[in-house]
């Protein structure tokens, strides 16, 4: 694992940003896996930067987003969907056919969680996958459970995890209980992954993560098995490890 530490939000996105420019100026055409939350919103805020200077092309590149809340439609500011159009995809020249989210509105969920599995294989898998950390080490909304899921599902979402998402909603009534996810077997699939963790919020949960046991009761930490794992963080989020 190669761990990349910054010491503002500013440097943090920019170099996430950096990461995923360089990916895209290797192979044009690559599948980007794509993820939400608060964390990666200046990583976009900066590719579209670089977008406007003229040095990303966006035309060839396919993404696939890590999950979405089920219930909610493309038109909820609070759905996945709307998320990624806002921060990135209305904002380069990306052929949005070429954009993939899971169905928040699709009636069957089994259905739906199997179409997706299928279309990842499909457009030939992740290039780079991009993931925050949830607090109860979540990644997409793969939640603490007894098994790592391996493929994408719907799932019931933690308590943890309403709470904490409840900031993006009225109320925490509001938040939707359930979201399709890519299991924890999908998201390892994708050939590299970018881990991006941000604040003094999260550094517990980052040593827990990479430097404890692991366990689907910590689902980020399966990623301390794949070859090919950068994980960017901020001093404050990066603090527990040994050589901060
Ligand atoms: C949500 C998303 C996760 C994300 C997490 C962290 O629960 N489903 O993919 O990693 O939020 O959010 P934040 O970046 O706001 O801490």
């Amino acid at each position: 694992m190669r761990i990349i530490k910054a010491k503002d939000y500013d440097e943090f996105s920019k170099k996430a940003a950096s990461i995923l420019a360089a990916q895209i100026a290797l192979k044009p055409d690559c599948v980007l896996g794509l993820a939400t939350g608060s964390t990666p919103i200046g990583t976009y805020d900066q590719l579209v930067e670089r977008y406007e200077r003229g040095e990303i092309d966006f035309s060839q590149v396919t993404t696939v987003n890590l999950d979405e809340y089920r219930g909610l439609g493309k038109e909820n500011d609070q759905s996945y969907y709307y998320f990624m159009n806002k921060y990135l995809f209305d904002r380069v020249n990306i052929d949005k056919q070429r954009t993939h989210l899971p169905d928040g509105m699709a009636p069957d969920s089994e259905k739906e969680s199997e179409r997706y599995e299928k279309l990842i294989e499909e457009i030939g898998g992740v290039d780079i996958q991009v993931c925050g950390i949830g607090n109860n080490g979540h990644i997409g909304f793969c939640e603490p459970s007894s098994i790592f899921e391996k493929v994408t599902l719907c799932v019931d979402l933690a308590e943890a995890t309403i709470e904490a998402n409840k900031r993006f909603f009225e109320s925490a009534d509001d938040v939707p209980r359930q979201a399709y996810t890519m299991g924890v077997g999908t998201i390892m699939k994708g050939k590299k992954i970018m881990l991006l963790a941000y604040g003094e919020g999260k550094a517990d949960i980052l040593a827990k993560a990479f430097l404890g046991d692991i366990t689907p009761e910590v689902p980020a930490s399966i990623l301390q098995l794949h070859p090919d794992v950068i994980l960017v963080g901020d001093e404050a989020a990066l603090s527990k490890f040994p050589d901060s």
